[in-house]
């Protein structure tokens, strides 16, 4: 991967792209930002774009495309059946992963709703690295349940572990055996591991993965909706990998796998997603599910424009130096951050950075969900929207529990190529005087609960008025600044 340095020694990151269109952006002042966010039912999902400075919401659908993903978007072929735009998009598919059949879906979590239809049961167990929140719904809904199997690192954010996405491998070996191999549909194996801070899983781990589904007869799938960072992090952190491109990393790992989804809106920079597999016989059960759910088999529910953005897109995510911009921001963020003593999760992962709010607020107990109170004050200080992944993105146990979340974390999203160096030092200032202001911080309770994805549509108070301390103390530390 080449490298750029600096003459005066400083390290940061530098971008690989020039901007040629811009969005103008509004930063409301603190008193208006502590009523829009109450307003919004102190869930950042309810706030209007346009009251956001940075939204760090997430990669999703929000990255920048390139000229040449725009250009090809001005060609697109409509039609309903047989559409060349999909042809293109199809061959370039299976090209890069060397399958046989790719079944078009509008959304990742539109393939998760095809693959349980098609592969689980009621009373099946799907054993994975970690859940992703549409993922275990759909697996649920579907009457099974989900099995993490992740390494002990990877739930200590504390941990320098460069894979902390891998497996536990004999964890593994002992859920086979007892739920048995006939309960288990397929092995998933989520690169990039999004809910504990974005963090890779390494191809020696996942031959190992292989080995263990051809020791059971169980058929492997990957959610490859992370992948490019996935991809960056083995050719940066592997040695066997360090002389590979990134086409032949993706085909070794593609080889392992029976099957892979992914969401466009993060794999590709565009608006979209799909299903790759071998099994004839699948793709047929599973290609049934998408005329009734998605849209023709030669559009799935996407648009042409964005079939045309994601085919270039693809192949775009085998350019190391447009692969490493996330990363390399992400990693900038992190370091500062580590600097200044704020807790995040480390190693820097893909996705975005991620505040260890157990440790950022330990004053709020898990019940008061402190990653989304600490959403709502970051709000508040900058005008910054990040995501909550802590216990409000669980869903209640069936007995109406809280399911505690394993982490608690705040997602502060790296689209691609959207922010420059001094929005991300903005951020970072932001950060480092809420830490210093970290005993103000109170926090949530519902107001209005929905039973499933509580985290998208839910309406929460706060348990005191630290909200309006807060922002007085902004104002007085910052006078009349936004
Ligand atoms: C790992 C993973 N799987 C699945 C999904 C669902 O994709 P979508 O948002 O396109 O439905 C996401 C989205 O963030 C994801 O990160």
């Amino acid at each position: 991967m080449n490298e750029i340095k600096f003459y005066s020694g400083e390290n940061i990151p530098l971008e690989m792209h020039k901007v040629r269109i811009v969005q103008k952006l509004y930063l409301p002042p603190v008193e208006e930002r502590l009523k829009l966010i109450n307003e919004a039912g102190n869930n950042a999902y309810l706030l209007n774009n346009r009251n956001i400075y940075m939204d760090m919401l997430t990669d999703s659908g929000v990255n920048a495309m390139s000229d040449n993903q725009q250009a090809a978007m001005l060609r697109a072929d409509d039609a309903y059946a047989g559409s060349e735009t999909f042809v293109r998009l199809e061959a370039k598919v299976l090209e890069l992963f060397g399958m046989d059949y790719f079944l078009p879906a509008h959304q990742g979590r539109a393939c998760e709703n095809i693959i349980s239809n098609t592969l689980v049961n009621l009373g099946d167990v799907i054993p994975m690295n970690y859940h992703f929140t549409t993922t275990k719904s759909h697996i649920e809904k579907a009457g099974g349940r989900v099995e993490e199997v992740v390494i002990k690192e990877g739930l200590n954010p504390k941990s320098d572990y460069p894979f902390k996405g891998n497996f536990d491998i004999e964890y593994l070996r002992k859920v086979i055996k007892e739920v048995g191999r006939e309960h288990i549909p397929f092995v998933r194996v989520e690169v990039g591991t999004n809910l504990i801070g974005g963090q890779p899983i390494s191809l020696a781990n996942m031959r190992e993965v292989r080995k263990v589904c051809d020791e059971f007869g169980i058929m492997l799938m990957m959610d490859a909706s992370l992948l490019q960072d996935n991809l960056y992090f083995i050719k940066e952190r592997e040695e066997e990998c360090k002389n590979m491109s990134i086409r032949e990393i993706t085909m070794e790992i593609a080889n392992l796998m029976d099957m892979l989804y992914f969401s466009a809106r993060k794999l590709g920079f565009a608006r979209g997603g799909g299903i790759c597999l071998r099994d004839k016989n699948i793709a047929n059960k599973m290609s049934e599910f998408v005329t009734l759910y998605e849209g023709f088999l030669t559009y799935g529910g996407m648009s042409v424009r964005e079939m045309e953005a994601m085919t270039i897109g693809l192949e775009e995510t085998m350019d190391e130096e447009i692969i490493n911009q996330g990363p390399k921001f992400i990693e900038y963020m992190v370091n500062e951050l580590v600097k200044k003593g704020i807790p995040v999760v480390t190693p820097a992962g893909g996705l975005g950075c991620h505040l260890d709010a157990n440790l950022f607020i330990p004053q709020v107990p898990q019940q008061e969900y402190p990653s989304a109170a600490l959403s709502v004050a970051l709000y508040i200080a900058g005008g910054i929207r990040g995501m909550e992944r802590g216990t409000l993105s669980e869903d209640r146990n069936e007995d109406g529990s809280e399911h505690f979340s394993k982490m608690e974390l705040l997602r502060l999203a790296m689209p691609r190529r959207v922010f420059t160096l001094s929005q991300v030092k903005y951020a970072i200032d932001r950060i480092v005087w809420l830490y210093e202001n970290r005993e103000l911080i109170g926090g949530l309770r519902f107001v209005y609960e929905p039973k499933i994805l509580r985290f998208f549509l839910g309406r929460l108070e706060p348990t005191s008025d630290w909200q309006t301390k807060l922002a007085e103390k902004f104002r007085q530390d910052f006078g009349d600044s936004l």
